[in-house]
């Protein structure tokens, strides 16, 4: 097969679908996409001959069935379906363990005897069976979309912004804005009321009807609003209060835009709450190491002066981002690996009706770092758990389409 580049048009019928030549159309079953053999072996298996196929199912027979099964088609969890993989993909994986690219000891034992050429027509073979059918149970439709967290966030939040002001800026002398605050320092300080670590009775009922979700989801809100200055008054000495703030820069920041997420930011916070809660730390109702030794420091009017510097300072915004829904991220994946994960790359891995074991498997060792690729890394590296898990139960549910390569020949 090789050095006898192909001088027409070779149709590889991945399926053994019949297939028209006349413009090329694939059958319903199979999409047609054009690839052009390269310099190297990377295409070969896509344009295997039929009888190379035959033998490369004689080395599935003995080496292969009994974990991926004969048909391609996988029982086991953690080993991949193999039917109806793109070919070339499959032969550039077998090569990655034979040289230890990819290392995996169940695999690598196999492959390291067997020939280049065994290797591309057992490849050939598997990507022309039959791909796997999504396993759902029948009765199953696809769950219900996930929630977007800042929506779910804004409605969790109804009914703090009458005392937080409206979109967490607060308007209420007394009452602390929530805009800007880092979710990690949300989270913790409502956490500090429910366990009475921070006593504040109004806070610790509010806290009560909050479910973990929904905390995290108003965290999420609020950080991601526009931050702007408390609408409330600011009495107290601005020039005295910045000289006497210098002592809490280290922690605060010169502006008091904090960068440390467990250390508030205290810019454009409403005086009168800043002052208070200075005072519930030097005076017991808020317990914290940090802040007891620089509270204890300060009589009242310092602490007046200091709550009217950092309320004229400008609150900034954080470095937070919305996370991307199950919708947002699969249309990236798709644009490498096909509409509804069917690839039509011969060297990119189609993921329709894989399973979603292994897909999240594999997530999981592109984000370690154990499994390498540099396309998959910089993707799978801003993956929460919950992503991992949906992207791959979306993926598991598509229907596979079998993949018809036209081989164009190089221009002579
Ligand atoms: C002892 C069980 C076993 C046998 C036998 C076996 N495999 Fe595998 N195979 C696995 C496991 C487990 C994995 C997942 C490995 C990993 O995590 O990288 C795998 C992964 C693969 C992959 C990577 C697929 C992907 O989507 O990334 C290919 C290709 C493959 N096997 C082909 C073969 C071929 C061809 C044979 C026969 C020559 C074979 N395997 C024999 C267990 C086996
Ligand atoms: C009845 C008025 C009121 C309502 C309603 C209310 N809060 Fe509060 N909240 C307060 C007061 C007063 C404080 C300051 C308590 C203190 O001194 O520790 C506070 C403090 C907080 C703090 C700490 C801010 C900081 O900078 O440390 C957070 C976070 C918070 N509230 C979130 C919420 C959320 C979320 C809701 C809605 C579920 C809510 N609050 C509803 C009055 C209210
Ligand atoms: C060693 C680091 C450190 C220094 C110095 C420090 N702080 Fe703090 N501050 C913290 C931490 C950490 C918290 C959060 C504590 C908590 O979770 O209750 C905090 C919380 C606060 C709060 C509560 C803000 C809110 O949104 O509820 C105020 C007000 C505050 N500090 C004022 C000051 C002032 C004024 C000074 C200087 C006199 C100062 N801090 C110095 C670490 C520091
Ligand atoms: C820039 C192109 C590109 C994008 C975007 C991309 N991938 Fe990939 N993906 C690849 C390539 C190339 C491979 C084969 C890498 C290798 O050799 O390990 C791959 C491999 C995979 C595999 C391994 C399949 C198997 O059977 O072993 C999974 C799973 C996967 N990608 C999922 C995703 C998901 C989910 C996304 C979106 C969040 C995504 N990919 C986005 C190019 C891409």
């Amino acid at each position: 097969m090789k050095g006898s580049a192909p001088t027409a048009l070779i149709i590889v019928c991945m399926l053994a679908v019949a297939v028209a030549i006349a413009g090329y159309l694939p059958s319903a079953a199979a999409q047609a996409t054009k690839v052009k053999p390269g310099g190297d072996d990377d295409l070969r298996a896509v344009y295997a001959s039929p009888v190379e196929v035959a033998e490369g199912k004689r080395v599935a027979e003995t080496s292969c069935a009994r974990c991926h099964g004969a048909n391609g088609i996988s029982a086991t969890k953690g080993v991949p379906h193999l039917a109806g993989q793109r070919a070339a993909y499959l032969h550039l994986q077998l090569r990655a363990y034979r040289q230890s690219a990819r290392v995996q000891s169940a695999m690598d034992g196999i492959v390291r005897f067997l020939s280049d050429d065994a290797l591309i027509k057992v490849a050939a073979y598997y990507a022309s069976l039959d791909p796997p059918r999504p396993v759902v149970p029948s009765a199953a439709k696809a769950p219900p979309a996930r929630p977007d967290p800042v929506a779910a966030g804004k409605a969790a939040a109804a009914g703090c912004a009458g005392c937080h002001g409206e979109a967490g800026i607060s308007k209420t002398p007394g009452m602390p804005s929530l805009v800007a605050l880092d979710p990690k320092y949300f989270v913790a300080a409502m956490n500090a009321y429910k366990t009475g670590q921070r006593k504040h009775d109004v806070m610790k009922s509010m806290v009560a009807a909050v479910s973990d979700a929904d905390l995290n989801n108003m965290a999420l809100y609020y950080a991601l609003q526009k931050p702007a200055r408390a609408q409330t008054p600011a009495p107290g000495d601005r020039a005295a209060g910045k000289a006497a703030a210098a002592s809490c820069a280290a922690c605060h920041g010169d502006q008091g835009v904090s960068g440390n997420p467990a250390t508030p930011s205290l810019a454009g916070q409403d005086a009168q709450y800043l002052a208070a809660a200075t005072r519930a730390y030097k005076d017991g109702p808020r317990k914290d190491e940090s802040m007891k030794g620089p509270a204890a420091a300060l009589d009242d009017r310092a602490m007046s002066d200091i709550a009217a510097f950092y309320a004229a300072q400008q609150p900034q915004p954080l470095n937070v981002r919305r996370p991307l829904t199950i919708a947002e991220w699969t249309e990236r994946c798709d644009r490498c690996h096909g509409v509804n994960g069917n690839s039509t790359d011969p060297l990119t891995p189609a993921l329709a009706a894989q399973r979603a074991d292994w897909l999240e498997q594999v997530l999981h060792a592109y984000r370690t770092g154990a499994r390498k690729s540099s396309a998959m890394a910089a993707m799978s590296a801003l993956m929460s758990e919950a992503d991992v898990k949906d992207i791959a139960a979306h993926y598991a549910r598509q229907t596979a389409r079998a993949v018809t390569y036209v081989v164009v020949p190089p221009a002579k």
